[in-house]
């Protein structure tokens, strides 16, 4: 099972389209089982950005699960790709019968930080349904990234999320969000944690109080199941 994920898209100008159109080109050698998007679509317009990038995503006729991100505008994706008529667009998209895809809407309203606390009940409920392994997809890192300067703007309650994941790491098989626009790999409640790389413009490696930025290409994870085994990979298109 091949999970394809693309995240902090930008939708902006025409240089953010021709970093999407590499990621859009490559995917259709691999034919991913499903294509989850962690955030941060479009920066304007984003209506007109959401239709444009659904018809393009639809092309590959598998499972699609989006979440927002801080920069996107929930009612707008609400409209185009679907979701709960109102509140966090929390989602659940079945890959087979043998993997769910869970959306945690974790933005909160014209901040850029997020939040788990509005949404662990319905996550706590999601997971208790005794459904098939789950990959969670999420927006703001919910882990210590150790770049100091980048915690502010995290997904907060993470030991309330916590607790909720390590409750059900059987269940869980792994947690990948975005936002920091930086591949990165940890572990969160017990269960494989990762933030996926941009394909809009990549962010600063800061460690340390050293800064330094990469010029990576537009990149995305692939995330491969078999037997029950996660192993996620990077895949750089430059
Ligand atoms: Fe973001």
């Amino acid at each position: 099972m091949i999970i394809a994920q693309l995240s902090d898209i930008h939708i902006d100008e025409d240089a953010s389209w021709a970093r999407l159109e590499r990621v859009l080109a490559w995917l259709g050698t691999i034919s991913p089982d499903a294509i989850a998007v962690s955030g941060d679509l479009a920066n304007h317009s984003h209506r007109t950005a959401y239709e444009a990038l659904k018809e393009r995503l639809s092309a590959f006729g598998v499972p699609l699960l989006v979440v927002p991100g801080n920069v996107d505008n929930r009612n707008a994706m609400r409209a185009v790709f679907g979701g709960p008529a109102e509140g966090p667009l929390n989602n659940v998209v079945p890959v087979g019968d043998t993997l769910r895809l869970i959306g945690l809407d974790v933005t909160v309203d014209g901040a850029v930080h997020g939040d788990a606390a509005p949404v662990l009940d319905w996550l706590e409920a999601e997971l208790g349904t005794g459904g098939p392994p789950a990959l969670i997809f999420l927006h703001q890192h919910p882990f210590n990234c150790g770049m100091d300067e980048y915690e502010t703007i995290d997904c907060r309650n993470q030991e309330a999320l916590s607790l909720v994941v390590g409750k059900a790491r059987d269940t869980v098989l792994g947690i990948s969000c975005g936002h920091l626009h930086r591949p990165m790999f940890t572990r969160f409640a017990g269960v494989p944690a990762s933030l996926a790389p941009a394909v809009g413009k990549p962010g600063t490696l800061v460690v340390d109080g050293k800064k330094a930025s990469s010029g990576d290409p537009p990149g995305l994870l692939v995330h491969h199941v078999k037997d029950g085994i996660l192993v996620s990979h990077v895949v750089s298109l430059g």
